[in-house]
């Protein structure tokens, strides 16, 4: 199943769009966060305020990107990027035997990284939202569950770190694999949106959904995630 759309028009000089603004955007700002995630706990504050807003700010962008995911642009939808197995092991055999294959948006095995990335991620979150440590910092839902819940839920939190760090270092060295072995260059679409026409599958096009309609997901994203904490914290 494809959402993109034949091409029917000449490439631009500045190269083939295949990035929305929102998807690029969701990307340096989630590294940002995560990297903030590691610096809030190690210098913010005692009861941790700092780290926990920043930590439910990923957790709204994790879920943003779930509803982007569903009916945002065509390289963004999970429909586009979960391959079949058969897929992602013919794209590996084929990295293997020194192929240069090009893909409008993630490759099979890159679709299911991004996956695992984002589930771990949203996990790691939801994990904190439980955690404490035992002094001062508590996340806003550890009152919910019996103390040996929220010892197991914190190492989940724990372990969720090493976790998220890992698959970063699978993610950096396949970026890295495609732009030493394979001579493209991915991290300057993601910068700029756009990839050079001989990039690209001949006749391949994004299908882009409006910013605006991204920016109502986000708000959506960050309404229900304040809802969810907020319904639990007066149900308690
Ligand atoms: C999703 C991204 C997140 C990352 C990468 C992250 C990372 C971490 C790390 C590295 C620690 C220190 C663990 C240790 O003691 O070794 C920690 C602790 C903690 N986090 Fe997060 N966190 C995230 C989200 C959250 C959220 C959403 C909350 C709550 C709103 C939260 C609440 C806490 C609390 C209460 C602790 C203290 C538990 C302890 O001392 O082990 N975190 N987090
Ligand atoms: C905390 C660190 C990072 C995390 C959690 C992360 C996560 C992700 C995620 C979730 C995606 C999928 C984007 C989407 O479809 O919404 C992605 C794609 C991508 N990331 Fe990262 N990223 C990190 C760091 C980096 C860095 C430092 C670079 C550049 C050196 C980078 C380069 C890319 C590129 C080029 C893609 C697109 C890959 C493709 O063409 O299929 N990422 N990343």
């Amino acid at each position: 199943m494809t959402d993109h759309a034949p091409d029917s028009s000449p490439p631009s000089p500045t190269g083939i769009p295949v990035w929305d603004l929102p998807t690029r955007l969701f990307h340096w700002l989630l590294v940002l966060l995560i990297l903030d995630a590691w610096v809030s706990y190690k210098f913010g504050d005692p009861m941790m305020r700092w780290h926990q807003w920043n930590g439910l700010a990923i957790l709204t962008l994790i879920l943003y990107r779930f509803f982007w995911g569903l009916w945002g642009s065509s390289t963004a939808r999970f429909r586009q990027f979960a391959a079949g197995p058969g897929a992602v092991i013919r794209y590996l055999l084929g990295v293997l035997r020194g192929e240069k294959r090009h893909w409008l948006g993630h490759n099979p095995a890159g679709g299911w990284s991004v996956l695992a990335l984002l589930t771990v991620i949203g996990a790691q979150g939801v994990f904190g939202l439980f955690a404490t440590d035992d002094v001062l910092a508590s996340g806003p839902l550890n009152f919910l569950v019996s103390d040996p819940t929220a010892s197991r839920l914190t190492r989940l939190h724990q372990l969720g770190f090493w976790a998220i760090l890992a698959l970063v270092g699978g993610h950096l060295s396949a970026v890295f694999f495609y732009l030493l072995v394979q001579n493209e260059n991915l991290i300057r679409p993601m910068i700029t949106g756009c990839k050079p026409p001989e990039q690209v599958p001949p006749g391949e096009r994004a299908v882009f959904r409006s910013p605006w309609l991204a920016l109502a997901t986000l708000l959506l994203a960050a309404l229900l995630a304040w809802l969810g904490i907020s319904a639990w914290k007066w149900k308690g």
